[in-house]
């Protein structure tokens, strides 16, 4: 019997880029092969008798850093893969939302995000949660700001973490690929009591055989925030 149940897992897909380069490919390539991984999480997630939710660290806050033609791929990739998994989501009864700043896309990105959020919006086996321009720091900041703008001047941990977006959520367990062992700017306020797992496997070499593996480690744990 696990001892804890797993209903949110948050994933730090990273090494994309490293598995291209190992194969002497672009590096667009391994995002390419990321993007069918990200099916296959989802639709073992969408299965799974205790998770409920899936929140999968697509592009920070930081990522603009990068050169202009891997940012600008990574834009037109994320237009594809929501066009083509839409019919994923609705075969696996799969909700999808976006969180982040999503004003620094283009308008025709923002207008699929919106479409697919509301054409899964009454599916319910799981929510799949895809971060984008997404950073922990904004989020919280963004947060503070809205709570000053109804008129408080100081506020509660339940006026934060209702007025964050993803509100309804402390994570599990967090899930980083790539053999880096850091939060990168990933939902700081949510990850405060989250259990974490570093897998050496790079993203698009991971599948959902070695999540079962991991998820069935974190059922062993013994969570005690901070009780006995
Ligand atoms: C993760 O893979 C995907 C994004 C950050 C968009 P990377 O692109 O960071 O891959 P590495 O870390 O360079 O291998
Ligand atoms: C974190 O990966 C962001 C995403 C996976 C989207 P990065 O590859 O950007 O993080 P750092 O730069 O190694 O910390
Ligand atoms: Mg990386």
């Amino acid at each position: 019997m696990p001892k804890t149940a797993l209903k949110h897992l948050a994933i730090i897909m990273d090494g994309n880029g490293r598995w291209a380069e190992q194969r002497g490919l672009n590096r667009t390539k391994g995002h390419e092969k990321g993007a069918e991984i990200i099916r296959d999480i989802t639709t073992y997630c969408a299965k799974h008798p205790t998770v409920e939710t899936v929140t999968f660290y697509a592009f920070s806050t930081e990522n603009w850093k990068r050169p202009k033609l891997e940012v600008d791929f990574l834009m037109k990739l994320l237009d594809r893969y929501l066009q083509k998994e839409l019919s994923t989501y609705q075969d696996n009864n799969v909700c999808f939302k976006a969180i982040g700043d999503l004003d620094a896309f283009s308008p025709k990105l923002q207008q699929r995000i919106a479409l697919t959020e509301e054409a899964t919006q009454n599916n319910t086996d799981l929510t799949h949660i895809l971060a984008l321009n997404y950073g922990g720091r904004a989020e919280i900041t963004t947060a503070v700001n809205s709570l000053m703008k109804e008129g408080k001047t100081t506020v509660s941990e339940e006026d934060i973490s209702s007025a964050l977006q993803t509100p309804y959520s402390n994570i599990d367990l967090l899930v980083r690929t790539s053999g880096e062992e850091r939060i990168s700017n990933f939902l700081l306020w949510q990850l405060s009591y989250a259990e974490f797992y570093f897998s050496q496997t790079l993203w698009p070499d991971f599948n959902a055989e070695e999540l079962n593996e991991i998820i069935e480690d974190f059922e062993q744990r013994n969570r005690r925030f901070g009780g006995l």
